[in-house]
Formats: C-alpha cells, structure tokens, sequence
C-alpha cells in the first residue's frame, strides 16, 4: 500500500497524454510569450493591490515594503522552480502535474486538492472586492446598489456581532427584508460577475485571451498612472515623513509595529502574488511552452514586484498608515478630499479596480478547469472533468463546476477566511513544488529552453543559516526579534511553535545539503516559503488541516481505486 502510495508517473507518458486527442490534448495553441506575461499579469495584479493592501499597510506600516520584498524573493524561486518543471513537463495542471512526477500520487492528490484554494476560492475573495469596486463606481455615478444586496451575509453578520459602526454594514443588516425568519443579505454583483467569468471562459481560450490582454494594459496604465501622481504629490505636498511614523513621542519607525507587525500583513501581501504559477497551467495552449511559459512567469513576477513597491511607497506616503484600517480601496482612499484630494483619481481608480480584479478572475477560472481535466486523466477524477467541448475546444464541464464552486460559497462565506485559506494553501503548494525539483534528475542544457542554473548548497546553505541564526541572536531589537517572538513586557524569550519548527527545517536541510549537496534555487525557494508560513495564524493551520483531511477522505474513496496507476 505504501508503495503504491508514493507510485509516480512517468515524464515521457505525461508528456504524450498532453499531446494526443484522446485524453484531452486538442486545445488550441495560440499563446505567445507576450500572451503568457499578460496572463500572468492578469492574475497576479487585482484584489490583493487594490484591496487586502489596506489592511496589509494598517498592520505593518511602511516597513510592509520589506515584506513585499521578502514574498517577491520567495516567489520569484518558486518561479524558477515551476519554471523548470515546466520546461521538462509542458501539460496543462501545474504543479500538480510536477507533484506526480516527482512526489508520487499521494503528494500530487494533496497539492491538486490544495490549488481548488488558490484557484476557486481566491476567486471568492477576488469577487467580493470586485463587487466593493463595482458598488462604489455605480455609486459615484448615482446608480446606488442596496447594502444588502452588495454585501456578504457573513460579513454583515460578523461586523453586527461585533458591535461595528461601518455604516454600510449597518445599513445591509438593518434595511435587508426577512424571509422566514432569515435575513436576506447577499453580494449579487459578486454573484453575476463569477455567472458571466464562467460563460466567457466556457466560449473559449481565444476570446478570452484577448479580452485578458486588453484589460491588463488598461490596469497597468492606470497603475502607473496612480503611482505618478501620487508619488508626485507625496514629494510635492512634503509628506515623505509618513515614511517613518511617530510610535512614541520623539521616536520615529520605519515599521511602526515592528517586525511582527510585518508578518501579520503575510496572507495579504503573499495573496498579491499568487497568480505568476497560473502561467503554468496554460502549457497546452502555448505555441512554444518550454522556452515561454518560464519568461512568461518571471517576466511577470518581477514586473508585479516593482510595481506593489511603487505603490506601498505611495500610499504610506500619501497617507499615515494608521487610516488605513477597515479601508478596502487604499488606492482611491489617498485620492479622496481629506488625504492628496484629486477627485477624478478616485473615480478612474475605481474603474481599474473593477477591470484588474475581471481579469484576476478570468485567469483563475481558466486555471482550475485545466487542473481537474489533468487530474482526471489521472484517473482521480472522474472522466466527465477531461470533456472537451466539441467547438469551442474548452474543457466544459469542468468550467461550469468551477463556477459553481466559486459562485455557492459567495453566499456563505466572508472575504477575511478566504483570504486567509488561499494564501496558505497556495504557500504549501509552492513548498511541495521546490521540494519536489530538489528531487528531479538534472538535465542537460538544451537551446531554446528553460534551464534551471545548478548552484551547490553544500557550503553556501550552511553558512546562510548559521550566520542569519548568529545575527538573530546579535540584533536583539524589535525589528527582527520576531522569529524568536521576543516578549519585551517580562523580557524573557518565548519560541513560538512555528519558528522552532522553521529553524528544526533550516538545520535540517543545510545538514541534507551538506550531504548531498543540493541545488541551491530551489532550496533557497522551499526555505523562503516555508518562512512565509510562520506567519499563519493557528486558526489557519486548523482549517487547511481540515480541508486536506477532508482531500485524503474522497482520496481513498475514489482516487486510490480509480488511479491509471492501480492498474
Ligand atoms: N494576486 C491576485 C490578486 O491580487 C490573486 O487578486
């Protein structure tokens, strides 16, 4: 049983299911390199900008940039890691796909059952602040929406619960009409926007594409249009001092609520960046996978950095931090009458918002589909996930199940959990995937493709995490304190659980690349991720430990049986 737990598929025969008609290989190639940063683009650049920054920039202040920084080194190795899967396995699925190749079954099952977080229920998130946009564009243009039809029943209830004073939330509970004894409060913008997603990506991958296209060149002007402007005013006006807020009198910080105040804004920030992997996913529809999906990725990636850096600096310094709690459009917050005061700002801001978090949803609809259709190959999921539509060439049953598991949850849940459920889920799935190349055999360079660089680990990983566990002991301040979670109160220093089993890992794999002498990437990849992860809460472990228990359940069910490896 164990064995066939671990039972892993052969590169050679994914890579020929991926080709042939019969097991869902007829998509069309029409993908270019260009097409591929733009996909990356549309997804990574949305919600997280224009909406979880607000709360990101309330915990950590200005010193959120670091952090920013921090993820955009994390995901950039994940990136090289994906990148050179990709370029050995270029089919549809992902990391998925990359799991069972390298994993085993078992693994490849978890990580599938782990992206439907990344990919269906960040979409939920991304719905709800694309309905926050849309209500407050229609609003601005007289079309006013009814609270309690634009605002979630979770949301309205937990704000009521504790004890809020945001009018809107207010207005959506007490104006909502009841129906048996049940408040009837539910986003329908957020409902319509995931029925129309779903119609567009079931038409087809050309359409789409380019529709994609076009709304990320209208957000990225628009983007660099806010951070001109305000940028300008922020060293116009003289506000640069907003960088470093006062945190007692006289006292001046960069990270105002130091370090830990950092990490809170982790699912935030990291949530930002999940969208460069979605790339990967497209493989069967790219003219040229092994050369473009990599630079589609990184080209993307390192575009997003600069810009969310660019930004933070603009909105800490437009304005003091503090004013950002509770604000879910930090982007046209700074434009309003109290703060740069630029009224067409807002109304243009607003407009972006809602084509950035369109495309975000369109990328994440497209991916999910494709990801279920490989998993069914597998035989993991039933075949009706590998039916390709006869004339638009879509996976289409698989889009529609998409939809309806995107569209159900809108009327459950809040933005707050899934945010929270996406970014760690999605963080494991990067960890499993720069495991997984550390256990690839190398390759041969080959022209025209992707090659990941081999840098040993043997010394260089060792020295790294001796001498950033020497300067942790050095550097007794509140800034980088936080991994031994430092208690100035009753000075006396608590380990917290996930930074002792983060440090028990570092020793653990410098012993392991001392031995066996690692690739430095892809190490330096699954070290920078599992960091990342120290800064989730309790309360997230519990849920994702449920939601895999809950993955490994209709595993043995039905996958172990059903596998092409049973046989
Ligand atoms: N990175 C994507 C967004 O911010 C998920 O919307």
């Amino acid at each position: 049983m164990s064995k066939s737990l671990f039972r892993t598929k052969n590169i050679d025969s994914i890579l020929a299911e991926g080709s042939d008609n019969v097991h869902g290989g007829g998509l069309k190639r029409v993908l270019t390199v260009k097409d591929l940063t733009f996909f990356g683009i549309a997804a990574i650049l949305g919600a997280g900008s224009f909406s979880s920054l607000g709360g990101a920039i309330f915990n950590g202040g200005p010193g959120v940039i670091v952090l920013f920084i921090i993820t955009g080194i994390a995901c950039a190795f994940t990136a090289f890691c994906y990148s050179d899967f990709a370029s050995r396995i270029p089919v549809a699925g992902s990391a998925y796909t990359y799991a069972y190749a390298s994993f085993g079954e078992l693994f490849a099952w978890i990580i599938g059952w782990a992206l439907i977080m990344e990919y269906s229920i960040g979409n939920i998130y991304v719905s709800y602040s694309w309905s926050d946009y849309f209500t407050s564009l229609m609003d601005k243009l007289n079309m006013h929406i009814p609270a309690y039809l634009s605002t979630s029943y979770m949301e309205a209830k937990h704000a009521i619960e504790g004890g809020t004073t945001n009018k809107d939330l207010l207005a959506a509970w007490n104006q909502s009409p009841v129906i048996a004894g049940l408040r009837f409060i539910i986003d329908l913008p957020a409902l319509i926007i995931n029925i129309l997603i779903t119609y567009l990506v079931y038409r087809g991958v050309k359409e789409s594409k380019n529709f994609s296209n076009l709304m990320v060149v209208l957000k990225l002007s628009v983007v660099f249009l806010i951070i001109f402007v305000g940028g300008y005013l922020v060293l116009h006006n003289d506000l640069t001092h907003n960088w470093f807020p006062e945190v007692s009198p006289g006292v001046h910080s960069f990270m105002p609520k130091g370090f830990s105040g950092v990490m809170a804004a982790v699912a935030g920030v990291f949530f930002a960046y999940i969208g460069f992997d979605a790339v990967s996913v497209l493989a069967e529809e790219s003219n040229n996978p092994q050369r473009d999906l990599p630079r589609g990725m990184i080209y993307s990636l390192v575009i997003c950095t600069v810009i969310y850096i660019l930004l933070t600096l603009v909105l800490t310094g437009a304005v003091n931090y503090t004013h950002f709690q509770n604000i879910g459009d930090p982007l046209a917050f700074i434009f309003e009458k109290q703060n740069l005061n630029v009224g067409w700002m807002q109304l243009l801001v607003a407009v972006c918002a809602v084509v950035a978090m369109t495309s975000v949803l369109l990328v994440f609809q497209m991916g999910q589909p494709r990801i279920w259709m490989s998993m069914s190959r597998d035989g993991l999921l039933p075949s009706v996930f590998q039916k390709i539509h006869h004339k638009f060439k879509t996976p289409s049953f698989s889009t529609i199940v998409t939809g309806l598991v995107v569209g159900v949850p809108i009327i459950f849940t809040d933005k707050t959990f899934v945010l929270d459920f996406t970014s760690i889920a999605t963080l494991f799935a990067f960890v499993l995937v720069c495991g997984g190349v550390l256990f690839l055999p190398r390759k041969a360079k080959e022209k025209g493709k992707f090659h990941l660089p081999f840098i040993g680990s043997r010394y260089i990983l060792p020295i790294i995490v001796l001498a950033a566990i020497v300067i942790l002991h050095l550097i007794s301040n509140n800034y980088f304190i936080n991994l031994f979670d430092f208690n100035v109160d009753n000075a006396t220093l608590t380990y917290n659980v996930s930074a002792i089993i983060f440090w028990t890992f570092c020793i653990v794999l410098s012993l392991g690349a001392a031995i066996k002498n690692w690739s430095l990437i892809p190490l330096m990849g699954l070290i920078t991720c599992l960091y990342l992860l120290t800064g989730m809460t309790a309360m997230n472990w519990a849920w994702f430990g449920s939601w895999l228990l809950l993955g490994l359940v209709v595993y043995f069910l039905y996958g172990y049986k059903k596998s092409k490896l049973a046989n």
